[in-house]
């Protein structure tokens, strides 16, 4: 299963606002289709503040006006579907927005400290306290992300009741699955202890505040399988779930028993190193159920993160494991970061206080006009071309990185079978999957290939028996 990660306010603007929509991501399926897609993943479209850049929700049932309306989804399922894609939406369990009707009405349904004033070390993931004082003034409230976020208390019975039912109200709608957003956040300690020191580097690169501590007490306790499990039953058992449990893969076990996957962090942060990619492979497989995924809207791009000569042998490797992988809009394109918000313009919304916007600038998708087509009107955030052009000139282009992707996917359908003679050999990761042999010089400098045999598929001109710089290739084995 190949999912394709859309975020919606940067991939298409159907209105001329300025904004990606629904209707947007509606009209460009078919570059999905071409690259051969089996879902796609839409970030959060509810109602919002944008504060968290739409992961501070302000009504789990409804859509932003700004990215359409539920009708506009129910016709995204649809039509995606006619294309043998299934739709997936992000839902974010763990906390709403600070204007979710509820955080007012309902306040029993929320994590409040026994104390007036923060009861312990919590730190939130952007840094700073996870506590803060509540707008109302019924005390001091926890909030594991940004303060606009307050957390979801999930030993409330009502909380997986509510949730649930959202997952089954999109389930109406022709949703046939979810990513699940910060699992790992769902149940803390309920004597809410301190957090102690950390003593090595957490897996998430996340704000040096939040990394100094160990979150032994503000995260993952005990009993959160239970929670998860709430969020099966709303969803069905039919339903495709991915987690994000921002934990190394040997603690997913009590959530993997209600999804049928979980993002791999460890490949997403290993080095660009043959042995730290296969510690970081061993390291997914040994917990099951991994999901493979390199890029998303909350790191630098590949390009810039393990330099644009890797891309294309990531994007290699990537698809050559077994069982899901996850590639984010404009990963095809072989897109670098952008310059992030324009200047002069505030960290407030609809820009990112943590500094995420360069991550997340629009979809090129023709060479036309200052902004490649995304919109008619001014986009929110500069469309920064990729190198190599946009989607339409990649679309057509020999040996272009979109085509390369697309071949990857197709050959894909072919490798089967587990990951076998998983090897780091000299700046080389290789492995079998049954007849196919995978290769990937992660060494800087031209190696020696494995032993293999026709080669299929190869990121540069490889010969026989070399691997340039940056190359992959996947080949007949012997
Ligand atoms: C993970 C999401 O990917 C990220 O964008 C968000 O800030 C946090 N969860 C909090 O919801």
């Amino acid at each position: 299963m190949v999912v394709y990660q859309i975020y919606p306010r940067s991939f298409a603007d159907s209105d001329g606002d300025g904004v990606g929509d629904v209707p947007g991501v509606c009209s460009h399926l078919d570059h999905l289709q071409w690259l051969g897609v089996d879902a796609l993943w839409l970030g959060p479209i509810n109602p919002s503040p944008m504060a968290d850049g739409g992961y501070d929700v302000a009504d789990y049932r409804g859509v932003d006006p700004v990215f359409g309306t539920v009708e506009d989804v129910e016709r995204l399922a649809a039509a995606a579907k006619r294309r043998g894609i299934d739709l997936l939406l992000d839902v974010v369990p763990c906390h709403t927005s600070i204007e979710h009707p509820w955080f007012r009405d309902r306040p029993e349904l929320y994590v409040w400290s026994p104390e007036d004033g923060p009861p312990n070390n919590w730190r939130g993931a952007f840094g700073g306290p996870a506590w803060s004082q509540d707008p109302h003034g019924r005390g001091w409230y926890l909030h594991s992300f940004y303060a606009e976020q307050p957390d979801l208390d999930w030993r409330n019975p009502e909380v997986a009741r509510e949730l649930a039912g959202v997952l089954a109200f999109w389930r109406a709608k022709g949703v046939a699955g979810f990513r699940l957003d910060a699992l790992q956040q769902l149940l803390k300690d309920p004597e809410l202890r301190d957090d102690p020191p950390a003593t090595g580097p957490s897996l998430m690169a996340g704000h040096p505040e939040h990394e100094a501590l160990e979150h032994r007490f503000s995260s993952d306790r005990p009993g959160v399988g239970q929670a998860v499990a709430a969020l099966r039953a709303g969803a069905g058992d039919d339903a495709f779930l991915v987690g994000e449990i921002g934990l190394p893969a040997d603690r997913h076990a009590p959530y993997l028993e209600h999804l049928d996957a979980s993002f791999c962090f460890e490949l997403f942060f290993a080095a660009w190193e043959a042995e730290a990619l296969k510690d970081a492979i061993t390291a997914g497989l040994a917990a099951g159920k991994a999901s493979w995924v390199l890029s998303n809207h909350d790191f630098p791009r590949l390009a810039d993160r393990i330099g644009r000569a890797n891309v294309a042998a990531a994007a290699l490797l990537l698809l050559a494991l077994p069982g899901p992988v996850f590639l984010f809009q404009g990963d095809e394109l072989a897109l670098g970061n952008g310059p992030g918000r324009p200047p002069g313009a505030l960290p407030a919304p609809p820009y990112d206080r943590a500094g995420r916007d360069a991550f997340r600038h629009p979809m090129p998708w023709t060479e036309l006009g200052p902004h490649h087509d995304f919109t008619a009107g001014t986009p929110w955030l500069e469309v920064v071309n990729a190198p190599e052009g946009s989607a339409k000139r990649q679309r057509v282009v020999p040996g272009s990185p979109a085509r390369f992707v697309r071949e990857l996917i197709a050959l894909r359908r072919r490798l089967a079978g587990p990951v076998e003679d998983l090897t780091a050999d000299d700046g080389v990761l290789s492995f079998r999957r049954g007849e196919h042999l995978v290769a990937v010089n992660t060494a800087g400098v031209e190696r020696r290939a494995p032993p293999g045999g026709d080669v299929l598929l190869a990121t540069v001109n490889r010969s026989d028996s070399l691997l340039p710089a940056g190359g992959a290739s996947i080949s007949q084995a012997v």
